[in-house]
Parts: structure tokens; sequence; C-alpha cells
């Protein structure tokens, strides 16, 4: 009897196993949207009622069908409460990367993670979700070939990597974005011909920032100024955080502390500094304050599911949020940027703009709170919008500062975006602690986001919550330095993290790992020219040096800085981890003096054979002219390198009508003698007055000048 039962209940399983599987695959529609691109829906979406995509920059041309040999397709289903997912098979040995904002490891494969933007204050390796959201994987397969998945979706979203790629979104169909390619590199490319790319930020947004929680008054923030100065240790910008202001209220001044920013400004400006002020959604409920008034006038706020005004509280006590998805609320809130910038303000910081709300258990502002849109996107629920938050503030917020100066670049920071959201502002890595896993981290965070689309990124350098000793500092600082966003931050209470409040060593160390920085400038604003044309990060993963080499992929004790320059930090100097590098030529050099080769807490730097990587002097701020302008050339196992220097004004927009140049630089070996040449110049800005040297890496290390007749012919370099 039970012999018989048996069989047929392995049937039924047999059958519900497959009837539930081909229920959940439905067939899907798709669309082609360029080579290796194609979009995805759900068989029975109704694609014309969707809203529109708030990642890509534009709505795409459809240019057909996705092409008959097209394998990566998307299995839909919905679950019992109507929660909508997309699953991506992968093969064995895929290794998958991004997801945006995430801590831990370098390599996602295993990790559950979910897109919504959290105040995530004490983050660690096992929060969910951080300030970001980023619904995108990055698969690269076993011979280097490679994919993304978009999962075009702004609702509460999980991404689980634990099998497959398996996006769930808690709201309704969305579109799935499928791009194949060759390499990694291809991909994010054709990703940001997707979402676009990061514009390019003015020069002094590339140097060093300091920062704390906060300095004030006036003259403690001058006192910083003057003290990086007499130190000599390079700095560009000094930043203001929330106390400025006279209560918090935002586009207000202290009236003791900071009675005069234009003053205070102009001074800082005198000195070399540029200024970054912050700015909250948060506006204090209080009538007779401006802010308030005019957004009450305007009706520019959030409103409840009853259609009152919603109100939270933050640092001013109660506050009402602008609605950033009503055309309005955009244009008032750029307008108010008109009196702020004019008292010489330079760059704009936007925290707590996921939008953190305090003592409520989510964190933030109900789900059920009501958006009005306009303009396109349609009136939707806060659950709807949460994630695109701030996003649609820093639009705001850049539309505003452009039109307060149009000759200038922005520069914007966010600690909420969204992916795409590297068109507005650059981020950081938010409230990460003092210890040595956030230092890690620091790199891996860092690695993630650049594969999502957002280059210009960096950590608090020296951790955000509590204190820290001079070696994690200093170790701190030796990466930091190299990484694309560099500015030093701490919390209220802790002690403070300027370079010099460790003692002279650490402070030696860091005035080190900022001269290397500088040294780099012309390199570094040469990937960010690049990035901000192709969407490729600043720093990559090492197993971009070649994406078919498994020993790499998960490698994050070490990056690279554009394709030519290798940066192994000291993360863990007692770790007995060797770093797995790339194969071929890499050769360590110097960029200070021989001490920042045997200082103990900075990074050893390789520059690949075949590269020629610019360098610039020491200086103190960016402000300062290329002279001389340093050739730093590894020669190949042809004795052949090359390299690129981009430059131009470093703000302003006349790089946009030729005012630039892009130099290709190439060295050849003939004979006894390595020639170095232009090989190509685009651009028609004048060539700047300078000298020239270059330093030749080989089998043997030689220096050698202009003038010098040591086998280096340097022929019509400018
Ligand atoms: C939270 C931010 O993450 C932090 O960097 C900032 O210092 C504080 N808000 C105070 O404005």
């Amino acid at each position: 009897m039970i012999l018989s039962v048996q069989p047929k209940l392995w049937l039924i399983a047999v059958f519900l196993f497959f009837f539930s599987r081909s229920y959940a695959k439905q067939i899907c529609q798709s669309q082609l949207l360029g080579d290796g691109i194609v979009r995805f829906y759900e068989a029975n979406a109704i694609i014309k009622e969707l809203p529109p995509s708030m990642s890509l920059e534009r709505e795409q041309k459809v240019l057909g069908q996705a092409p008959a040999e097209w394998t990566l397709i998307p299995e839909f289903s919905v679950d019992k409460r109507g929660s909508h997912s997309a699953v991506v098979r992968i093969e064995p040995g895929t290794s998958l990367y991004g997801t945006g904002e995430v801590s831990g490891r370098l390599m996602r494969n295993g990790y559950v993670i979910e897109c919504w933007n959290t105040d995530a204050y004490g983050y660690d390796g096992s929060t969910k979700s951080l300030y970001q959201s980023h619904p995108w994987v990055l698969a690269v397969r076993k011979d280097g070939t490679s994919f993304g998945v978009l999962a075009d979706t702004t609702w509460r979203c999980e991404i689980d990597l634990t099998e497959n790629i398996k996006f769930s979104a808690q709201g309704p169909s969305f579109p799935v974005i499928v791009i194949e390619a060759d390499s990694p590199q291809n991909v994010l490319k054709k990703l940001a011909s997707l979402i676009g790319t990061m514009p390019l930020p003015p020069k002094w947004a590339i140097g060093y920032h300091q920062c704390r929680y906060s300095y004030y008054p006036d003259k403690q923030v001058l006192k910083i100024a003057k003290e990086f100065r007499d130190r000599k240790i390079p700095c560009d910008v000094i930043w203001m955080d929330v106390d400025y202001m006279n209560g918090y209220q935002v586009f207000t001044f202290h009236p003791t502390h900071f009675p005069n920013p234009t003053g205070l400004n102009r001074e800082l400006n005198d000195m070399g500094f540029k200024t970054v002020w912050m700015i909250d959604p948060g506006v204090k409920v209080k009538k007779g304050y401006f802010v308030y008034d005019q957004g009450v006038a305007g009706s520019y706020f959030v409103k409840r599911a009853n259609g009152r005004e919603y109100n939270g509280k933050v640092w001013p006590g109660w506050c009402a949020f602008p609605d950033f998805t009503m055309p309005e609320t955009q244009n008032w809130w750029a307008s108010l940027y008109k009196q702020f910038m004019a008292r010489g303000i330079d760059g704009v910081w936007n925290d707590m703009d996921e939008p953190a709300v305090f003592k409520t258990p989510t964190k933030t502002m109900p789900g059920d709170n009501i958006h009005r849109g306009g303009d396109g996107l349609p009136r939707g629920p806060h659950a709807q919008y949460h994630n695109v938050y701030g996003m649609l503030m820093v639009r705001a917020t850049r539309q505003g500062i452009q039109q307060a100066n149009p000759d200038k670049r922005p520069f914007v920071l966010t600690r909420a975006n969204f992916i795409g959201g590297q068109r507005y502002a650059a981020t950081w890595t938010g409230d990460n602690t003092s210890d040595c896993n956030h230092l890690e981290d620091s790199v891996s965070m860092i690695l993630n986001l650049g594969l999502s689309g957002q280059p210009f990124c960096g950590p608090d350098i020296g951790g955000f919550r509590n204190d820290c000793d001079g070696k994690l500092f200093a170790r701190w600082m030796g990466v930091g330095a190299l990484l694309p966003f560099a500015r030093g931050h701490t919390e209220k209470g802790n002690i403070n993290k300027e370079p010099w409040m460790f003692g002279d060593g650490v402070e030696s160390t860091c005035r080190m790992a900022l001269q290397r920085r500088y040294r780099l400038l012309p390199y570094l604003y040469t990937l960010f020219y690049e990035a901000s044309v192709t969407g490729l990060p600043i720093a990559r993963p090492v197993f971009f040096a070649n994406p078919a080499d498994p020993k790499l992929r998960e490698e994050d004790d070490a990056f690279l800085l554009g394709s030519d320059l290798l940066v192994v930090p000291k993360l863990r100097p007692d770790s007995n981890h060797v770093p797995n590098l790339p194969g071929g030529i890499w050769r360590s050099f110097s960029l200070v003096d021989e001490d920042a080769a045997s200082d103990i807490n900075l990074p050893d730097l390789k520059i690949r054979g075949g590269a020629i990587i610019p360098l610039g002097p020491v200086v103190q701020n960016t402000q300062s002219s290329l002279d001389p302008l340093t050739l730093l050339i590894c020669l190949d196992e042809n004795g052949c390198a090359e390299g690129k220097l981009y430059e131009d004004e470093g703000e302003g927009y006349d790089y946009k009508k030729e005012k630039f140049l892009l130099t290709t630089y190439r060295a050849k070996t003939v004979g006894n003698n390595v020639i170095v040449q232009i090989a190509s110049k685009l651009g028609n800005m004048p060539s700047p007055e300078r000298n020239i040297k270059c330093e030749i890496l080989a089998e043997k290390r030689a220096i050698f000048n202009k003038e010098d007749e040591l086998g280096l012919i340097v022929e019509n370099v400018e």
C-alpha cells in the first residue's frame, strides 16, 4: 500500500515544482536599447503606464526587441504579498559586484542587501541598507566577459545574491535592464550611456578637504586653515557642518559664531582655501522664518496621507520637508541658493537627505506620506519616492548653485542618493567608525560605488564615530589620500582629528600622504576627466587589470587608480594576507622622498609597465601651477610606454569650447636612447610655459633632465 502511494506523491511533487516554476517564469517583453543593452518587462506590464525611469539620464530610443541569440533573460514573478521579483541566473564561477554603497567585501556573492536609503549611524558589515540605493549588479564570468543587471525601480528592493541575481521590490512590476559586454569596463561604459556620468568637478574639489562636526566659531575655522599653511600640509577645502546655522535653520548663519560668513570666506579664499557649507532638507517649522514661510506659501512641503503638512523631528526640532518631486519645489529650493552662494560659498553639503527623521522606528517619514509629483512624475506615496528623495534634493541644489554662479562648476556632496545620482553630487560613506574594519571597508565600499556608476566618493578619513589612535589615523590618511574624494571628518565630542593632532610622526605621515595626492593631481584630474566622459571609475578593483584572472576577483586589499597605478595600502599591518596583484611589470616608485618608502603606514605604489603618469610638484593647494611637469615613464618589455594628461582651467566651462589640452605622451627605446614625444594633442588651450622632467623606470632606474644627454631624448613635449 505504502509503496503504491509514494510514487504518486513524487509525481505530484514533480508536477507542482515544474508548474510553479513555469508559472513564475512568465514570458516577458523586451526592448533593445543599444548594442548589448536590452530592457525587459513582465509579460503583462503596460509599458506606457509605468512611471518614468529615475535612474536613466533620458528616455531611451527603442531600437527593436532582444536579439534572437540573447540568453540573459530575467524570470519575472509575483508572490502572494504582491512583491515583484526578477531573477537572472548565473553560471558557476561568476563573480558579482556593485550593489552600490554596501559594507563588507568587494565581491558580493552570497550577500543579501536592501535598497532603502537609511540613516545608518553605527553601521557594520551586517547592516543591510545604508544611505544610498543602487539596484544594480555587475557580473564577471569565469572567462572575464561581463554583464550587468539594473532593476529600474525606486521602491524598497532586496538584492539577493546567495544563488543567482534576484531583485524583489515591494512595489509594482519594474523593468530590468541587462547589459552584455566583453569586459566589466565595457559594461560600465554602457551603463554610463544610460545613467549618465559625473560632470567634471572644479579642480579644487579633488584636493584634500578638512571637516569636523563642527568647526566653530569662525575664529576656530581660520585657526585650522592657518595650521595647514603653517605646517605645510596641503589642503584645499574647509567645511562648515551644521553648527554654523542659527538654531540649525537652513540658509541662516549663527549670529555670534558666524556673524560675517562673507568675510570668513574671503579670508579663507585669500589663504587659498575653498569652503563647503551644509544644507539639510528639514526646514524648521517656525512662522516668521523665511524658508518655512515661503515653503508654506508655495505649498512646497510633503503632505501626510490626510493632506496636512508632514512634520518630523531633526536637528532644529519639528521640521517640514520639501517635496522635491514637484517642479515648483525644485525651482524654489534652487532659488534659495542665490543669496546663500553670494556670500562666497564654493560648495554645498546636503546631509540627512534619506530623509532622516529622529525618534521614529523607521528613521524616516511614513511610507504613505504624499508626494505630488509633476512634470511627468506621477503623484505617489513616500514609499515610492523615498529612495530618490536625496537624488531629487541634490538635483535642485545643483541647479540652484549653478544658477547662482553660472560660470562655475558646482560641487555638491550628498549622503543619500540613487543610481544615476552621480550626475548631481559626489558622495561619502556616511557615519563610519574609527576602527580597522571600517578602514578596510573604506576601500571595498569605494570600489563598489565606482562599479555602480559613482566615481566621486570617499570615506570619512580617520572614522566619524569614536576616537582613534595615531597609528590607525596615519594608515587611514595614507589610503584615504589616494581615494577619489579625500576628506577628514569626525563626530562632535570626539578628539580632534586634524593631521597634527597625533604627534610629529603621524603628522609627517599625513603630510607625505597628502603630498603624494598633490603630486598625483595631474594624473588624478585626467582620471576625473576620463570618468566624466566614459563613466569608468577612478578607483578600480585589481581584477580590472585582468578580469579573467580568478586570483584577482576577491582582492580588495589593493586597488588601482585608473589603469596605471596600483595602490597596496597598509590596512591591517598585523594580518599576513599578501594581496594578489596583477601579473606583468609593475614597478615601485617614490613620490615624495625616501622616507615615504620606509613609512610603514603609507601604501606601496606601483606603476604599470607601459604607462606614463603625469606628476606635478608638491604644492599646498590645487590653484598652483603645474611646473615642473614630471613624466613618470615605466617602460614595458619592449621599451615602450604611453600616457595621457588632461588639463584645463580647473573651473568654469570653457573646456567645453575646446579650451583644454589632452596630450598623449609616448616613449620608445631606440638603441640606447629613450625617445619621449607627444603622440597627439587635442584641444586648443595654449600650452603652458613650464619645465618638464622625465623619470624613467626600467630595469635600471635612472632620472634624466631635459638637458641631459644620458640616453633620453625629449622631443617637442609641449
Ligand atoms: C550626519 C552626517 O553623517 C555627519 O557627517 C555630520 O557631521 C552630522 N550629520 C552633523 O551634521
